[in-house]
This record gives structure tokens, sequence and C-alpha cells, in this order.
């Protein structure tokens, strides 16, 4: 009959046309590094303030076996003096939010001084709370990354762990790390580049499929490319690294809690407490892939001294 097969061909012709929507990312905007209107995108900063930072699933958690040892790698290469400087060092982490990346830094630098600053006064709150509940002694201030709550040259390193990808303003952001930064001091990164991969992952199947991110928490054209990246970073002064020294960060997947959740034993399986993303996406480890999260560094420019 040809009305059935006119019916066919049009659904079929609609289910390809939806995958290839589903597919391809949307239009870039013309500049990345251009103060972006917050209409102009669709991302919510503000549910971070309700936001359950340190739930068993967090899928941030997940990404501090990579990232963590890789930054207290950075900042203690180059922040170790020529003397073997004995000072405690003192850190800021910009973006802080519920202090998953902050806790875990201050643990890796017992005698360093650790302060986090984010705008949702909800996660600082949740921050404080859970450094008390672990004993670290990290200050948690309410603050926007535009404008720093600090004066000039007071840290020794500063830290956007999955921040950038979030800020309507990079180039101002980036301009207050340098400001609040020593001469020589280092700033340490992990966001997301824009590619087809990171649209795919991140938003299509983490955040609109599987809902393992929340609703709206990342806008893919906010994402920002390495090169986007290091030219912003020599306008505010700091000295990025090599792009070809950027590493990726990717999950391993564990076969075995895999198998057990697809044979329904998963619940007596033993991996209950450590939550069922993080059994499923082991650890994350260093890459040479930069299609989706990557790492970088950068490093305050000394201050020209006058002649
Ligand atoms: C990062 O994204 C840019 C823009 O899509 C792309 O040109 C570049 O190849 C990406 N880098 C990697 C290593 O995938």
């Amino acid at each position: 009959m040809p009305a059935t097969r006119v019916l066919t061909a049009l659904a079929g012709c609609l289910l390809t046309l939806s995958a290839a929507l589903f597919l391809v990312p949307p239009r870039a905007l013309p500049d990345r590094l251009a103060v972006i209107a917050e209409d102009a995108v669709r991302i919510d900063n503000d549910f971070y303030s309700t936001h359950d930072w340190w739930h068993v699933d967090q899928p941030l958690r997940l990404f501090n076996a990579a990232r963590i040892p890789w930054f207290v790698q950075q900042w203690s290469h180059k922040l170790s003096g020529p003397s073997g400087d004995e000072r405690s060092p003192t850190f800021l982490d910009v973006g802080s939010g519920g202090g998953i990346a902050t806790e875990a830094l201050a643990r890796s630098f017992a005698s360093a001084r650790f302060v986090g600053v984010d705008l949702s006064e909800g996660s600082i709150v949740a921050a404080q709370r859970h450094a008390k509940v672990s004993g670290l002694d990290i200050e948690y201030i309410v603050g926007p990354a535009y404008d720093l709550p600090f004066s000039s040259a007071t840290f020794d390193g500063a830290v956007c762990s999955d921040v950038l990808e979030h800020l309507h303003d990079v180039p101002r952001a980036l301009s207050e790390i340098a400001r609040v930064l020593k001469p020589g001091g280092v700033f340490v990164f992990d966001t997301i580049n824009r590619t087809r991969f990171s649209w795919l992952l991140v938003v299509r199947i983490a955040q609109d499929l599987l809902h393992i991110v929340p609703h709206a928490a990342h806008d893919w054209r906010l994402f920002i490319t390495p090169a986007e990246l290091d030219l912003a970073l020599r306008q505010a002064n700091l000295v990025p690294c090599d792009l070809a020294e950027i590493v990726g960060m990717r999950p391993t997947v564990q076969l075995r809690p895999l198998f057990d959740a697809i044979l329904g034993k998963y619940w007596t399986g033993g991996t209950r407490e450590r939550g069922l993303l993080a059994s499923l996406l082991g650890p994350w480890t260093l890459t040479a892939h930069q299609g989706g999260s990557y790492l970088g560094h950068a490093t305050k420019a000394p201050v020209e001294e006058p002649h």
C-alpha cells in the first residue's frame, strides 16, 4: 500500500533528522573571549546554591584522581624556590563550589593556607560545613571571580577547576586571578574543550540523556578551546604552558561493576557505598586526548622593575 510506504518514509526522515539534530552541536559564539550576555546562552549557574556537592554520585569527585595530583605536581614543581623555600604558601580556589577540589588540594598541601571563593552563598555554606566535618582549616568566602575580594599579589597559586566553562567574561576573571597572584605565582586549571566529542559526551549523554550532570549546568558554546585559553592567559599576563604540554582527562571504565550491573548483581557487589557512577566510571586518568576535559597551567610573569 502506497500510504504505508509514504508513512514509513516519513518516519524514517523524521528519525534521521532528529538523530542529526541530536548529534550536531549548536553554532559557536562569534567570540568566546568577548563578554557574553546572560541571555545569549542557556546556562544556569544559580542551581549550585542548593546543589548536593558531596553526593556519593557527584561526578566532580571522580575527576580528582586525575587532576589533583597533577595540580599538586605543577604547584610543587614551579613554586619550590632554588634555596628550598620553607615558608608555607597560600593558595586560592576560584569558584570553589562545595570544596571538592579545594579539600583534596588542602590534604595534599598540609602546610599551606587555602582560601576558596565562590559567588554562590549556598555552596560556600556547604563547603564550610564539609571542611569542618573533614577537620580541614580552609577559609571560604562569598565573592565574584570578576572582582576577587583580595589585595593584589596575595597568593602563590590559584586554581579554577571546572569553572572557566561557566564564565561569561573569561578575560576579566583571568586578569583578576593574575592580579591576586604574586609574580611567579602559578595558575592551574581544568576545563572542557569545545569539540563534537564534548558536545556528545558532556552535553547530550551526561547532561541531557543520563542526567549525571544537572540540567542546564553547561552550555556547550561556553566551552573553551586550548588555543582560546592560551590567548586569554597571555593577555592577562599569565604565561601559559606549551599547548603540547596540556593533558586531557578520561575515566577508566570499570568492567567488573559494569558486568555486575548488567547481570543485576549491582546491589550485592559492594559498590553501593561508592555509588553506581563511581563504580562504573572508575578513577579518571590523564591522557593525551584533549577533546573533552583538559588541564593546564600558567605562571604570572614577573613585574618589570623600573630602571
Ligand atoms: C579542541 O577544540 C578545538 C575546536 O573544536 C579543536 O580545533 C581542537 O582540535 C580540539 N583539541 C583536541 C585535542 O581535540
